[in-house]
């Protein structure tokens, strides 16, 4: 990305007030400490508080207000509160970025019921929690913008992910519905389906990960599709264009095709990632 390029996002997101889920870690945190260099007000969120702290403690050297609540994305109460807290210390949000989630493995030869509902509840009625709070005071503003963090695997089910593949599925298809509703009132909303991104979450070598990208990058193509508050942003381009193709497989070829093109071994357990 050029420098010019840069300091228009930098200028666009200047003062912007920015709530991020899954600050603690990976893509949430990484935005955070790149809003914050931009002069953004962030309100950060996730569960593990000593690592929030950390986030904070490097994101107050932008010089703009930085608040931290530990909450779990499932407790919708709590996410109220913090809504709640946020809004009246704020006036407003400009931005809402339902990042947190997680990934995982769960086979159908030994499929895991518990790690099935962990991540359908932390993804899907997680990203409803986190956004639905905001919903009124944009409305009343009439203007405002939801965000998404859903992924590539959200198109089509990949092998041994009934789980991820589903819950990712459901978060852009209630995104789209959010977005046809909201749009007449002014507020945008946005999916946003990554390719892989080095995180915490792909520190494993369970299946081939292809164009994988640095979590930096990743964050300045999610500011930039942002900032044109785009309704669907699929990235990296070559991630986008083999999920195009795929989409136009017909189920006998895409079934045997993707087993083994995935570089699964044969012998994975149910985990979350
Ligand atoms: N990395 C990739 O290749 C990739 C690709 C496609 C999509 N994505 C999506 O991108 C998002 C971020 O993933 P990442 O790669 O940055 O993973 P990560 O480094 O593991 O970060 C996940 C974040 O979600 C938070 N989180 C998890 N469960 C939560 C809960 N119950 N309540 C509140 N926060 C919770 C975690 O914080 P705490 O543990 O502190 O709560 C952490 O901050 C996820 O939605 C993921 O599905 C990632």
């Amino acid at each position: 990305m050029s420098s010019f390029a840069e300091r228009s996002l930098a200028e666009y997101y200047r003062g912007k007030r920015i709530v991020i889920t899954g600050a603690s870690s990976g893509i949430g945190k990484d935005l955070a400490l790149l809003f914050s260099e931009w002069g953004a007000h962030l309100a950060l969120t996730a569960r593990r508080r000593e690592l929030l702290d950390e986030v904070k403690a490097q994101a107050d050297k932008g010089g703009a207000e930085v608040l931290v609540t530990a909450a779990d994305v499932r407790d919708s109460a709590a996410m109220q509160t913090m809504a709640d807290d946020v809004l009246a210390r704020w006036g407003h949000v400009d931005l809402v970025i339902g990042n947190a989630g997680i990934g995982g493995l769960n086979p159908a030869t030994c499929f895991d019921l518990e790690i099935h509902r962990r991540t359908l509840e932390i993804n899907c009625l997680g990203l409803a929690n986190t956004l639905v709070p905001y919903i009124p005071s944009m409305l009343a503003r009439r203007e405002g913008h939801l965000v998404g963090v859903s992924s590539l695997a959200a198109f089509r089910g990949r092998p041994r992910a009934a789980s991820y593949s589903s819950a990712k599925a459901q978060q852009g298809i209630f995104l789209e519905s959010l977005r046809m509703d909201l749009r007449p009132h002014g507020i945008a909303v946005s999916a946003i389906h990554p390719g892989f991104v080095v995180t915490p979450m792909t520190e494993h070598t369970d299946f081939n990960m292809p164009f994988m990208v640095d979590v930096r990058k990743s964050s300045l193509l999610i500011a930039r599709a942002l900032k044109r508050r785009v309704p669907r942003y699929l990235y990296p381009w070559q991630m986008r264009w083999l999920v195009r193709v795929e989409g136009l497989l017909p189920c006998r070829v895409y079934d045997w095709l993707l087993p083994r093109v995935s570089g699964q071994r044969e012998d994975l357990k149910p985990r979350t990632l």
